[in-house]
């Protein structure tokens, strides 16, 4: 049996020769790839706007900074996350506190949020960073209306969740990124995501100021619009202290034809969920689907006890399982700026048990019942 790992890319031909055509035309970068990328990722979300950068990580960073993010500022996110969700806080000199998940949907608990904010007086907060965990998209009707009420940003890290979407108060579906709840989404196309661009990342947005802002941070703050002077056609100005965040043409020509195919892979990831939840029912736990809410599935987690045992266990039959995650307020370099204190039992529960199992839309059935097989084989001893 070849080694089966948690996650993995499908490039076809068509990605192939997308990239080679644009390898072949006039433009590697700045050219008319992104901007067909980002027409496209937007109106697949639902959002008005979308600027593509060159990894999620620099889309998090200009998001905070679009939204006015200040050294000494305080945003509240999820541990169990990837460390990038968090670190955008401390780029931009801000401080992360974070609320414990909930133990059977493992996104963010909106009760340990509220208990946070209101636990401080107004204006304490400035944002929240909730996460589409493993592809779950996180209910934001629900901290919409916390934000409203304190007057704090939304920022969905959605890098685990394009297709997924959850059923809002008015029977209305509402997707992954689609800026309708949150002020900013933010994606991925690193290649264990569903879209792979090699690096990449998509920052979605419904204001038209910020979508500004975005795009002028991802460039440099360099603009050829709203200039103090002009000096001819090649004159531009300076107006922030932006980034070269860009993504290129060839990572673009790559991304539309991986989104092309991503409802598709969606529903593959769908399949080979319902295929494990059969299996582990009543035996093992996984996470929760609140009702209404599609899993994009970037991740299928389930909890054991034995958590090492398996893990080794499934590498001497070359399964890759994964550990997602460490929780961030136990890494050395928050620890080591005094998080390590920090009670949040359930996230520290869920790391002892949580393993994630193969899943992407080229996983074979015979693979997958490999590895159902092996994981029930070292549970029931
Ligand atoms: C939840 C989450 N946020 C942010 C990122 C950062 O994405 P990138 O690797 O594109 O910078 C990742 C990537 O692993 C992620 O899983």
């Amino acid at each position: 049996m070849k080694s089966i790992p948690y996650g993995r890319q499908s490039i076809d031909q068509q990605d192939i020769d997308a990239v080679v055509s644009t390898l072949q035309a006039d433009f590697l970068t700045q050219g008319p790839k992104v901007l067909e990328f980002e027409e496209k990722f937007a109106a697949y979300v639902g959002s008005k706007y979308a600027v593509a950068v060159n990894n999620a990580t620099s889309g998090l960073h200009i998001s905070v900074l679009a939204l006015g993010l200040k050294e000494n500022d305080r945003v509240i996110t999820t541990p169990i996350t990837f460390a990038a969700s968090a670190n955008c806080i401390r780029y931009a000199g801000a401080e992360v506190w974070f609320a414990d998940i909930d133990s059977d949907t493992y996104l963010l608990s909106i009760e340990s949020v509220r208990q946070l904010i209101e636990s401080k007086p107004k204006g304490f907060f400035k944002g929240i960073i909730p996460v589409d965990f493993a592809g779950l998209p996180v209910n934001l009707e629900d901290y919409r209306k916390i934000a409203n009420e304190h007057d704090l940003w939304i920022i969905e890290d959605a890098c685990h969740a394009p297709g997924g979407y959850f059923i809002d108060s008015k029977d209305v579906k509402q997707r992954c990124g689609n800026g309708n709840y949150a002020d900013i989404g933010v994606f991925s196309f690193h290649p264990v995501k569903h879209i792979a661009c090699g690096e990449g990342g998509m920052v979605t947005t419904n204001s038209e100021t910020l979508y500004k802002k975005l795009s002028l941070l991802r460039s440099h703050g360099i603009t050829k619009e709203n200039m103090q002077e002009n000096h001819g056609g090649w004159f531009y100005e300076m107006q922030e202290l932006g980034f070269n965040y860009r993504l290129t043409d060839i990572q673009s020509a790559l991304g539309i034809t991986q989104l092309a195919k991503n409802e598709i892979g969606v529903i593959r990831r769908n399949e080979i969920s319902e295929t494990y939840k059969k299996a582990f029912l009543g035996n093992v736990k996984f996470q929760d689907l609140p009702k209404g809410s599609y899993n994009a599935h970037h991740l299928f987690v389930i909890e054991v006890d034995d958590r090492k045992g398996l893990y080794d266990f499934l590498r001497s039959h070359n399964i890759f399982a994964q550990i997602h995650y460490i929780p961030v307020h136990t890494l050395p370099y928050y620890k080591e700026i005094g998080y390590g204190s920090l009670d949040l039992s359930n996230s520290e529960k869920y790391y002892s048990k949580c393993i994630s199992l193969p899943m992407y839309p080229t996983l074979e059935d015979e693979e997958q019942e490999f590895v159902i097989n092996k994981v029930l084989g070292f549970i029931n001893g």
